[in-house]
């Protein structure tokens, strides 16, 4: 491997090479209780147990901790004011996990699968990577027509994760729990960029497994994994996402397969804390929501989203309240409890109350009087009303409403993305009420937001000067292409979580049916073009792993429904109850007047 430019030097322990001896950590001291893993079953159809094996002393040789020296030494939570509205909670206590041999076994589909099921099967298990014999991560993509491979070769944390849905739900979940460690090791490296050091919390966008020569004479080799935090990314995009969705999977491995001595670990507790340090540290923020540059989620390339991106938040919010399930109570932890319950609740109200739009909204909006100076300014973002776009006055329905992707001074972007409405449903960010609009405009507008391919990144796309000046005249995303309102066929996986969720199956296999028409004549593409999603991407790469998966995942999951409840949270009415702000009596919160929208 040539050695990275100086300035682009990472430097690294050896916690991306092999060692098969490495010791293990001992457990925390309280281990939280238990919940018993969903049984996946449904429809009578479903798998037949062959789950999870079970590995007694598993991966040895992950457990190196360079990291143990801040284990429990995360200063800044103890320098925030906590108002106290929050006990820190205990998770629900159910019953213990049964022992592994209890739990159900295998997953081969009792139905028998179609021939595209089959395919997609063979081409995920193509696109698994090892290292030191062990598989850990499938590849972004595996076209063997395209030559220039760019980061496909690598394993995306992002990617990953319908590939991980997959393996679990069918009971392969070692590839799971290798991935999720070995991530792990890279978050401790130490980064520089250009001299400068990122948090250390940061989760790489993506990975590759390197051979490299042990001495100079060429003659032994080991496997090294080479991360990317965004220093080499087309753009030098900082990955948010990836440690949300690290969190994320985190807790749905251990919910399907019952293994929660993994989110004991110290190294992973650890790795959590750090991973929320870097969200929950202090910044010049005014609002609840995180802060990001363009690009740093799928939406990975210049598209207008910097500031408060709903992708970001909806992800932050749902790997919040994973991680307040799996954070081990005690004194140490007790002060991040707070932290995490007070954000939960102080972003929920934000996104409910300020990004929620629908046919009343937006009146209420074309008739905003600006410039407000006070406590309790009804346009407290001095919204201009001029901002409400040609195409959202004909476009939003009577019935139903959306999130908008963004909010900051002066700005609504009132585009719809569709990742973040997803997940917003299935975290429980928005109302009960407002995840059953979001499913209903995506009826109503149907043939804006699938059409010929489910499910549309973003609507409508951005064109002419718009697209000029916001993406920089992107050749890669020109108006309806790409992630300027091209359809990608991963996101089905989402909107079919979203739908069983709010109890809405049918409209999910509706958009599958569409979907397996034509995926794998078209070779499992990772996007399609134009305004109706019918031509495969101009520059779309065949075998698209996250293609596949998704198709795979959405399948099983409306087979499964209940294993649905790995990933989803229920609505928390005590987050509504509680506000940071009821202890101060100078700041007045908005948030008492809109109590009834908030529970919605
Ligand atoms: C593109 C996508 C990004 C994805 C990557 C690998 O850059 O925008 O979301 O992770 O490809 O598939």
């Amino acid at each position: 491997m040539p050695p990275a430019p100086p300035h682009l030097r990472l430097s690294r322990g050896r916690e991306g090479l092999c060692d098969p001896a490495l010791p293990k950590m001992p457990p925390p001291a309280t281990p939280p209780p238990r919940p018993t893993p969903p049984v996946p079953r449904v429809g009578g159809v479903a798998y037949l147990a062959a789950r999870p094996e079970h590995h007694p002393h598993p991966h040895p040789r992950n457990l190196r901790y360079p990291r143990s020296a801040v284990a429990g030494n995360l200063p800044f939570f103890d320098r925030v004011l906590f108002p106290g509205s929050f006990p820190p909670e205990t998770p629900p206590v159910e019953d213990p996990a049964p022992p592994a041999d209890e739990r159900p076994a295998s997953a081969s589909p009792v139905r028998e699968e179609t021939e595209t099921e089959r395919e997609a099967w063979r081409l995920l298990r193509r696109a698994v990577v090892s290292y030191c014999g062990e598989p850990v991560g499938t590849v972004a993509a595996e076209d063997p027509e395209c030559t220039e491979m760019l980061n496909y070769d690598q394993v995306f944390i992002r990617d990953f994760v319908p590939s991980a849905l997959a393996f679990l739900m069918r009971g392969e979940t070692e590839i799971v729990r290798n991935f999720l460690l070995h991530t792990l090791q890279l978050q401790s490296w130490e980064k520089t960029v250009d001299c400068y050091s990122p948090g250390q919390g940061l989760m790489p966008a993506s990975f590759k497994i390197r051979t490299v020569p042990l001495d100079e004479n060429n003659e032994a080799f080991e496997e090294i994994l080479d991360p990317d935090f965004g220093e080499s990314a087309i753009g030098r995009v900082a990955p948010v996402d990836s440690g949300l969705w690290w969190i994320i999977l985190l807790r749905a491995y251990c919910k399907i397969t019952g293994d929660y001595s993994l989110q004991e670990r110290v190294d992973v507790q650890t790795g959590i804390k750090l991973i929320l340090s870097l969200c929950l540290s202090d910044g010049f923020d005014m609002f609840p929501t995180l802060l990001v540059t363009d690009g740093s989620c799928m939406i990975d390339r210049r598209m207008g989203i910097h500031g408060h991106p709903l992708e970001i938040q909806a992800l932050f919010y749902s790997a919040l309240r994973c991680s307040r399930e799996m954070i081990v109570m005690n004194e140490g932890s007790k002060h991040l409890l707070r932290a995490i319950n007070n954000r939960l609740s102080a972003l929920s109200f934000h996104i409910r109350e300020y990004y929620w739009v629908d046919m009343n909204k937006i009146n209420e909006i074309y008739r905003y009087k600006t410039e407000e100076y006070s406590h309790d300014a009804t346009n407290k973002f001095n919204i201009y009303p001029e901002q409400i776009p040609s195409w959202l006055v004909d476009w939003i329905p009577e019935k139903g409403g959306y999130l908008i992707g963004n909010l900051q001074p002066a700005h609504m972007d009132f585009r719809f993305f569709s990742l973040g409405n997803l997940w917003a449903i299935s975290s429980s960010l928005t109302t009960p009420t407002q995840a059953e609009g979001i499913l209903s405009l995506i009826e109503e507008k149907w043939d804006d937001l699938v059409a010929n391919m489910p499910v549309k990144i973003c609507y409508p796309a951005m064109e002419y000067d718009e697209w000029r000046i916001i993406t920089g005249s992107d050749p890669k995303n020109t108006p309806w292409s790409y992630h300027n309102g091209g359809s990608w066929p991963t996101l089905l996986w989402q909107f079919t979580l979203a739908c069983i969720k709010m109890g809405r199956p049918e409209l999910a296999r509706r958009a599958i049916a569409v979907a397996e028409e034509k995926l794998s004549a078209d070779k499992w593409p990772e996007y399609y073009d134009t305004r109706s999603g019918r031509f495969i991407g101009k520059q779309s790469r065949s075998y698209q792993t996250w293609t596949i998966a998704g198709f795979l995942t959405s399948k099983m999951l409306l087979e499964n429904p209940e294993l649905a409840s790995i990933l989803t949270c229920d609505e928390d009415l005590e987050l509504l109850e509680g506000c940071a702000c009821c202890l101060s009596k100078r700041t007045r919160c908005s948030r008492r007047a809109a109590k009834s929208d908030i529970i919605g």
